[in-house]
């Protein structure tokens, strides 16, 4: 540890061998910035330029340069952002407004930054209690360090981040970030993490962002797009960084041409790019009137009838051809009570084999949970979770009202509608769970010897489409 400090217990600092060696580069380099930087800069959005009361470097090419992309107002309507972007996008509205502001500070002497440095000792002192309170001095007052400061309207700093930027390296290292423990969690962190990334992008010329991330804070960094994977050549960082115990090491890459203000508008552009293009092949986004056949039946008792395929609106428009919809396979069905003959599956031999399988299956043991509707009394929340409830009863009813099952798909899927209901509410080790799959299997079996499919060529026939 350097200048005899003690060791932090967590994300304990251990500096590096040559670190100093190479640390009094840009430390020179930012001595002689820190002499003439008289203010702070002061960020701006969309891309205007940074407003700098001193000449730095040439500004580095980026989409912040350009004016923000902006989109047509009825495309930015119905382009709706993400929770993500909304968020940020709320930020920057306060931006705007002036409630905010994002401060890019040095250690120059300035006593407005000595300020906003204090400011931001204290929060990292509070937030990281790990971190012994005279390293974290050290390194905010370190004039080769930058921080950024996230200040409210009246001037107090609410957030912050402290790197040490390597410019020959091209690399700066984020030492401190925190915000304030009652502004957490509000969106600031990560507009916080864009704006120093922009400063130290445009500024600092610098390309990566490398920290030792708090394990708990891992995930943060990872929303703001940092990875365990360094892509920086090992040579580029290694010994100019402090290792942490602790902490996991994580890198960002700074894209030179993104402009990480602007990023949640940028981010609806490409949404917008994106939703064009799959426009152009598909018509996925063309929403078309439900079928009213059913909903026209209701309660009436008359029959229900099958709908022409043609006739469900954009099934044509999808690209289907009669040629394309191809018959299930013809299958007969045995009937017990004709002695187990097996017979063409008219609608009146449908209805007797259904009639005969429901018995079949209300006869096993196994049945005795499913035969009739869950009882609230037995199961206080059994309608919350199970949306679409059915029971043999239930099965029974339609069956009786002889215009409801009308194919045997119909009928098997309210079986397996039945098993799944009962295998989704109660858990894999309960009798329930148990007998759903035992009856199941019973009534495949069955299903197997009494539903003959006629064999196609070359084998077995496929799954019948629609019986
Ligand atoms: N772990 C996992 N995810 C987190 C954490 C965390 N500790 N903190 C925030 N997030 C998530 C948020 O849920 C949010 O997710 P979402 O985008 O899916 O909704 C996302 O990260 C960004 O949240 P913000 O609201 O923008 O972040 P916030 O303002 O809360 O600031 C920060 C995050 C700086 C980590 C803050 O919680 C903090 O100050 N924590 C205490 C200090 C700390 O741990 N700092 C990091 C130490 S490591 C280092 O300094 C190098």
């Amino acid at each position: 540890m350097a200048d005899g400090e003690e060791p932090p217990a967590k994300r304990q600092c251990v500096e590096q061998s040559h670190v100093e060696v190479t640390a009094s580069q840009p430390g020179q380099n930012e001595g002689a910035v820190g002499q003439q930087n008289a203010g702070t800069l002061q960020a701006t959005l969309h891309g205007g330029p940074l407003q700098a009361p001193f000449e730095l470097r040439p500004p580095q090419s980026s989409i912040c340069e350009q004016p923000a992309p902006r989109l047509p107002a009825r495309e930015a309507e119905r382009l709706a952002p993400g929770a993500y972007s909304q968020r940020e996008e709320a930020l920057i509205k306060r931006e705007q407004d002036g409630d905010i502001s994002f401060r890019y500070v040095l250690n120059n002497d300035d006593p407005q930054n000595l300020i906003h440095l204090v400011g931001l000792k204290n929060i990292f002192s509070k937030q990281l209690p790990n971190m012994p309170r005279e390293y974290i001095v050290r390194l905010v007052m370190d004039r080769r360090h930058r921080s950024v400061a996230l200040l409210k309207r009246n001037g107090t700093v609410i957030g912050g981040i402290t790197y040490r930027a390597f410019h020959a390296q091209g690399f700066g290292e984020i030492a401190f970030c925190a915000v304030t423990s009652h502004e957490q969690v509000k969106g600031y962190g990560t507009r916080l993490m864009n704006q120093s990334k922009e400063f130290a992008r445009s500024i600092d010329r610098l390309t990566h962002f490398l920290t030792y991330a708090d394990n708990n804070a891992v995930g943060y960094f990872e929303k703001q797009g940092f990875t365990r994977e360094i892509t920086l050549e090992r040579e580029r960082w290694q010994g100019y960084i402090k290792d942490y115990d602790g902490g996991t090491l994580m890198e960002c890459v700074m894209h030179p041409r993104v402009c990480f203000t602007t990023l949640p508008e940028m981010v609806r552009v490409q949404r917008l790019a994106l939703d064009a293009r799959i426009r152009e092949l598909s018509n996925s986004h063309v929403v078309r009137p439900g079928l009213a056949h059913f909903a026209e039946l209701g309660n009436s008792g008359a029959a229900r009838s099958a709908v022409a395929i043609w006739d469900i609106p954009g099934v044509r428009e999808a690209g289907w051809t009669a040629e394309m919809v191809q018959p299930g396979p013809r299958f007969r069905l045995v009937l017990e009570e004709e002695g187990g003959a097996a017979r063409e599956a008219s609608a009146e031999v449908l209805r007797a084999f259904l009639r005969q399988l429901l018995e079949y299956v209300k006869g096993l043991e196994e049945s005795w949970p499913f035969r009739e509707r869950v009882a609230v009394e037995d199961a206080p929340d059994y309608y919350d979770v199970i949306k679409d409830p059915i029971s043999l009863d239930v099965m029974e009813e339609r069956l009786a009202s002889a215009s409801f099952y009308i194919t045997l798909d119909i009928f098997t899927a309210d079986l397996r509608r039945l098993f799944e209901n009962c295998r989704f509410y109660n858990a894999p080790d309960t009798i329930y769970y148990k007998l759903a799959n035992k009856l199941e299997s019973q009534v495949n079996t069955y299903l197997s010897s009494h539903v003959l499919f006629e064999e196609k060529e070359g084998g077995a026939g496929a799954a019948p489409h629609q019986r």
